[in-house]
């Protein structure tokens, strides 16, 4: 059987919703799916048409995703997404808009949400990075 390729692609500016993004990859490998972890600025097409899910992190900054990666799932319309599914999360700090606006905008593009989402209060602790693993372990075992 083939195995399941899950990309993880991230912004972060201050190093949590990279940490998030590590540990949805280390859920994914632990569902035997195989795991792309890529930033926003070093992410390829390649590696989104190869994916089977695409799960996309941003932090919340003044109530909205940042704008590198609205230009990513901008930019990601044009591929051809059809089949794929996805999942968004995030670190925040008060209000946290971001994964809720991430969810919309990747129904939006056609990728169908293998789940509801994370995000997480500023910086994952051990319990969070916990419900990260699980995050990643659901969307690869959904992909498979
Ligand atoms: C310029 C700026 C604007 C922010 N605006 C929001 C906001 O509107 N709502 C919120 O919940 N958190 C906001 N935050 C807090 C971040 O989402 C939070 O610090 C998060 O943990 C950062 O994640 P990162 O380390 O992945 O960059 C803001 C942070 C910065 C630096």
């Amino acid at each position: 059987m083939k195995i399941s390729k899950v990309l993880v692609v991230y912004y972060t500016r201050t190093g949590n919703t990279e940490k998030m993004a590590r540990a949805i990859a280390e859920g994914i490998e632990s569902a035997g799916a195989e795991a792309v972890l890529k930033s926003v600025y070093s992410v390829r097409n390649e590696d989104i048409l190869e994916a089977d899910a695409i799960i996309a992190g941003s932090p919340t900054q003044n109530k909205r995703v940042p704008s590198k990666m609205m230009a990513f799932i901008n930019d990601m319309k044009d591929l051809e997404l059809d089949g794929k599914t996805g999942a968004a999360f995030g670190s925040y700090g008060w209000s946290g808009e971001a994964v809720g606006i991430l969810n919309d905008e990747l129904e939006k593009i056609g990728i169908k949400l293998a789940d509801k989402g994370l995000r997480i209060k500023r910086t994952p602790k051990d319990k969070d990075l916990d419900r990260c693993r699980a995050l990643g372990k659901r969307v690869a075992e959904a992909a498979s």
